[in-house]
């Protein structure tokens, strides 16, 4: 069974990350969508939150397991005996970012190799962008699961 580690923020998870997740599933029988602990990171919805709402993004598909982690993305993916991490690229403005990040992985987890996958529809969105065009008043429901739509809006009070 090939597994796949997609790490990040997902805060909160937006169509594009779900878009990468449906992509790895064509390649990796299994992904484990990893949400990074970061208490210096302000954020908006707490870690267990972008939890469920990954979950509830993917349908609760078994071949998903949604997971938590602090410290070196390299660490966990060697704790959890996974070789492959997956990563979406955007566009060019991500490369640059993305090829350091690789090589620093691979530096500190020499049995670990950085897989990407082209976003398509959703390379324009982010995080960020999804909060704030939310907060002022935005419609994101195009950009971001249903369930998400819905918690922004019980979030900023909408
Ligand atoms: N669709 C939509 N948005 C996407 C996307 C996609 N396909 N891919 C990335 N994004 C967005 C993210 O939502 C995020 O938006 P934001 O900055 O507005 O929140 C932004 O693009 C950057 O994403 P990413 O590069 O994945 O950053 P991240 O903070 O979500 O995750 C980690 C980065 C967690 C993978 C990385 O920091 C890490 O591994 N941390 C652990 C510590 C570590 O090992 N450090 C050494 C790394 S070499």
């Amino acid at each position: 069974m090939t597994t796949a580690i997609y790490a990040g923020s997902f805060d909160p998870i937006t169509k594009g990350h779900v878009s990468i997740i449906r992509s790895g599933l064509v390649a990796f029988d299994r992904i484990i969508v990893a949400v990074v602990i970061n208490p210096n990171k302000k954020s908006l919805f707490t870690v267990e939150e972008r939890m469920h709402m990954i979950k509830a993004s993917v349908d609760a598909d078994a071949r998903v397991e949604v997971d938590g982690f602090e410290g070196l993305l390299a660490d966990y993916a060697r704790k959890q005996n996974v070789r492959v991490v997956l990563r979406g690229l955007r566009g060019v403005a991500d490369f640059e970012y993305e090829l350091q990040m690789a090589n620093m992985n691979r530096n500190l987890n020499a049995e670990m190799e950085t897989v990407f996958i082209m976003a398509n529809d959703y390379f324009y969105v982010s995080s960020s962008l999804v909060k704030e065009a939310a907060t002022l008043g935005g419609d994101v429901s195009n950009v971001v699961p249903e369930i998400v739509a819905r918690k922004l809006r019980e979030r900023l009070g909408r």
